[in-house]
Order: C-alpha cells, then sequence, then structure tokens
C-alpha cells in the first residue's frame, strides 16, 4: 500500500526516512509531482525507470534545498550562478558537467557526464530535501507516455503500490514543467520550454539558443551517444574469447579475460543499477571487445536492451 503523507513534520520526517532506505517517495513541486530516489543510490535510481517503465534511460533531475547544495554535484559557471540567483527557487533546470568526486549514480544521468540540477519553489517539498541532505532524483511522477501528475491523487491513480509513499504538497501550482537549459558548452541552449519563459532567462544570460525546434526534446539517444565506451560492443554473445571482457547476467560464460556480472541472480532491477558502473569498469581493461550476454527484454531489460544497442552502434 502507498502511504500517503501530510504536509508537517512528522510526514515530511517519514518521507525521508522512506527515501533514506531507498524506498520511492513521490512529492509534490511548484510545477509537477516527481517521483523521488535517493540519487546516490543506484537500486533506489533503477527502481524508479522501472515503476516508470521507461523503455530507455532518460537522464533524471536531481533536486536539491538550495542553490549551495546544487552546486556541490556540478561544475557551475558564471551563468548558472546568476540564473541561479534570479530564478532559484524556480522551475528553472540546469545542466552542467558533473564534478569529478560527484556522489550522484551514473544512472540517474543515463552516464552522462553532465548532471540536471534544480532547487524547486515548494516549501514542503524544500523541507524534505533539506532533511535528507543528499541530492534527490526524480522524474514527473507519471507512467512512461502518460501526463504529468499535478496533484497527489493523480499520483496514487498512476503509481499506486509501485511506490511507498506520496507526500501531499497539494495542487502545484505551475503546472507544466521546468525550463531546462544546458549550460555545459559554449553556448546556453534550450532543451524543453518550461516554468521560466526563454524571455526572462535571456534578460539574464543573454542570448539563448533553441538548437532544437520548441517543444522537441534533444533526442536521449543523440546524448547517450556521447558516452559510448571506446572499446567495441559485441551483444547476444554465446561465447567470450580471453582477449574480450564480458558483461555477464546470470550465471558467466567461461573463458574472458575480465568479468562484470550485472546481476548472478538474474535480477533486471540490479543489473539496472549497475550497468554504467558496469560499462565504465569494463571499457578501462583494454580489451578487445566488451561482450555482452543476452539479457531479457521484458521490464527493465528493455531499457537496459535500449542502452546496450545504442553503446554497440557503429560510430
Ligand atoms: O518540473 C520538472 O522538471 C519535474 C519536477 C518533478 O522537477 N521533473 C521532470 O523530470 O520533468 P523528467 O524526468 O520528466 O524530465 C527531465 C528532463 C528530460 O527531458 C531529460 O531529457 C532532461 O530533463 N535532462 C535530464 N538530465 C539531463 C542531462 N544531463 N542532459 C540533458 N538533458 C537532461
Ligand atoms: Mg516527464
Amino acid at each position: 500500500m502507498t502511504e500517503l503523507l501530510q504536509p508537517d513534520a512528522e510526514g515530511i520526517a517519514r518521507a525521508t526516512q522512506l527515501l533514506g532506505e531507498g524506498k520511492l517517495v513521490s512529492f509534490g513541486t511548484e510545477t509537477v509531482y516527481g517521483l523521488g530516489g535517493d540519487a546516490t543510490n543506484d537500486r533506489a535510481v533503477a527502481a524508479i525507470f522501472a515503476a516508470k517503465e521507461r523503455p530507455s534511460f532518460n537522464p533524471l533531475i536531481c533536486h536539491f534545498p538550495d542553490a549551495n547544495a546544487a552546486f556541490l554535484t556540478v561544475i557551475a559557471n558564471d551563468r548558472a550562478h546568476r540564473l541561479a540567483e534570479a530564478f532559484w527557487p524556480g522551475p528553472l533546470t540546469l545542466v552542467l558537467p558533473r564534478t569529478r568526486d560527484c556522489p550522484v549514480s551514473l544512472l540517474a544521468g543515463a552516464g552522462l557526464d553532465t548532471l540536471a540540477v534544480r532547487v524547486p519553489a515548494h516549501d514542503i517539498a524544500r523541507a524534505m530535501l533539506r532533511e535528507i541532505d543528499r541530492p534527490v532524483a526524480a522524474p514527473s511522477a507519471n507512467r512512461s507516455g502518460r501526463i504529468s501528475p499535478t496533484t497527489a491523487q493523480h499520483v496514487l491513480a498512476e503509481l499506486s503500490a509501485r511506490i511507498a509513499a506520496v507526500l501531499d504538497c497539494g495542487p502545484c501550482s505551475v503546472g507544466v514543467e521546468s525550463t531546462v537549459l544546458d549550460l555545459s558548452g559554449e553556448d546556453a541552449v534550450l532543451l524543453r520550454p518550461g516554468g521560466v519563459t526563454v524571455e526572462a532567462i535571456e534578460s539574464t544570460i543573454g542570448a539563448v539558443s533553441h538548437h532544437h525546434s520548441p517543444g522537441v526534446l534533444r533526442s536521449p539517444g543523440l546524448l547517450a551517444s556521447h558516452y559510448a565506451p571506446r572499446t567495441p560492443v559485441r551483444l547476444d554473445a554465446t561465447n567470450v574469447q580471453p582477449d574480450e571482457a564480458l558483461l555477464a547476467f546470470g550465471p558467466a560464460l567461461p573463458g574472458a579475460g575480465s568479468v562484470f556480472n550485472l546481476s548472478e541472480a538474474s535480477d533486471l532491477t540490479e543489473a539496472a543499477a549497475r550497468l554504467f558502473t558496469a560499462l565504465h569498469a569494463l571499457d578501462a581493461v583494454g580489451a578487445q571487445h566488451i561482450a555482452v550476454m543476452p539479457i531479457p527484454g521484458h521490464g527493465l531489460g528493455r531499457a537496459i536492451n535500449d542502452r546496450l544497442r545504442r553503446a554497440a552502434a557503429p560510430r
């Protein structure tokens, strides 16, 4: 049963406790309800993707109580500081390079070297974020392909029994998602229009480019290709050579030079949680190929296979 938590000290304490245990808690922000999990916990992040039934690992936004906390996980530049000053707390998400020792799960960032961070303008949400004192990853709390929820009841209708609790923060005042702005490169690039207008952003930092037509997201596939391993990837391996590194699932094939097992118990949530760490580790051994054992295509297996196909695509 999903607990419905009241927006008071007790409700916040319970939400914080559940998040700390790696459970999923939906909470309201000024934009839409988020499906929150401890962003530093791979298993919690994998559980978010499982609950949403996302067919691929889109990178998630990390939520913080204030700009100081956010800027401990990413490398902020001058434009980021000015925008944070002007619009945080508020419906603006900034994409910036991860710090070297960033504690956020690689899965939360879909393996990218950037991270999306935001400080929501909602007192209850921020009180919870302050109390938990670590980044909370939260996509909108709908199942993939459905509309974003703006009340606790919407969340219960969509995700009841898939998540531990919903912190009732009342109806969302903005009702559309945050504006996502990529500040990791030369130009500031609008990735998603949202609660803060482009005009307001431009009055703070100057011109913003829209390489992509308004309303259309930069393809996660395009983004993900930045982070393919250098070592060629061979999918659906049924045998493996000593000069290959093996990405195993279930009982590992014998004979590989090095092995990273995503889940000896063939558990797809565990496998998703370990996927990006595994690709990094196997890429570092200098093998001829990374041979990947077949992974079932149901549940989180769809997203895992989607990511592996991108990693194996010719570059
Ligand atoms: O208002 C909002 O932003 C809500 C509330 C809960 O905060 N969250 C939300 O999350 O809409 P989600 O996962 O539904 O959308 C996140 C967007 C996606 O379009 C994703 O591609 C983009 O942010 N994004 C996240 N990390 C990124 C990154 N490192 N680089 C580029 N885009 C990123
Ligand atoms: Mg969404």
